[in-house]
């Protein structure tokens, strides 16, 4: 068992370019990937896009991509530690390197987290650690604030907890709802996603705590 205090990096390990995409409906941050993948933003490749449902329709973007898609079902299994080593197995089959969350409706559990230590990336529209969990953005507009966002942000054992990477902020305007100030966000994930993972795939970053610290930058203390 590794000591999650000690300082980890992505030195490390295989500096692997093979993109996992998990997703369970749109999948638009998944398009912004395939189209980060394609025009040489980021230097990767989606070995597989998996989904917990049989009708997303990002399940159609990647088959028009011509990237390999896997449905699986939460449904069934006799405990959620099952169904993530199901899914962890097949990522690593698949020789995932990063397990990229894009709109996976489910809690990501410890088999996973395991099989890919710092290397399990999720997109948040808010920004961390103001609102997480789900309906974000409704629940931006509800608290009445001037500024939300979007995050990019290693995924940990808690809700939307894990280090940041990226953040960017976006207005909230008044007269804004739910879907207008969803649009906005989006708007921006789909810029910062790649960004992030570019950041990510670079290598050379360490983790000092809750502390993403990219290849080059100077600890903040
Ligand atoms: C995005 O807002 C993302 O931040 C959140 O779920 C939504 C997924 O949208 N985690 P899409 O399926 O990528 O279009």
């Amino acid at each position: 068992m590794s000591d999650p205090a000690a300082p980890s990096t992505g030195t490390t390990g295989r500096p692997g370019r093979r993109l996992g995409v998990l997703i369970s409906g749109r999948g638009s941050n998944l398009q912004s990937l395939i189209d980060a993948c394609r025009d040489g933003r980021l230097a990767a490749e989606i070995a597989v896009v998996m989904s917990n449902r049989a009708d997303a329709y990002g399940l159609e973007r990647a088959a028009a991509a011509g990237i390999p898609t896997v449905v699986l079902s939460h449904r069934g299994w006799p405990s959620r530690e099952a169904y993530d080593e199901a899914l962890a197995a097949e990522l690593t089959s698949r020789q995932v390197d990063y397990v990229c969350l894009a709109g996976f409706m489910r809690i990501i559990g410890a088999p996973l987290l395991a099989a890919f230590p710092n290397r399990v990336v999720n997109i948040h529209p808010s920004l961390l650690p103001a609102f997480p969990g789900v309906d974000a953005q409704a629940q931006a507009v509800a608290h009445g604030v001037r500024v939300s966002g979007a995050t990019v942000h290693l995924v940990d054992a808690g809700l939307d907890s894990g280090p940041i990477i990226e953040q960017r902020a976006v207005p909230v305007l008044p007269g804004d709802t739910a879907a207008s100030l969803s649009a906005r966000i989006l708007d921006v994930e789909h810029q910062l996603y790649p960004a992030a993972l570019a950041t990510l795939l670079a290598g050379g970053w360490t983790i000092d705590g809750r502390r993403f610290i990219p290849a080059g930058a100077a600890a903040q203390s």
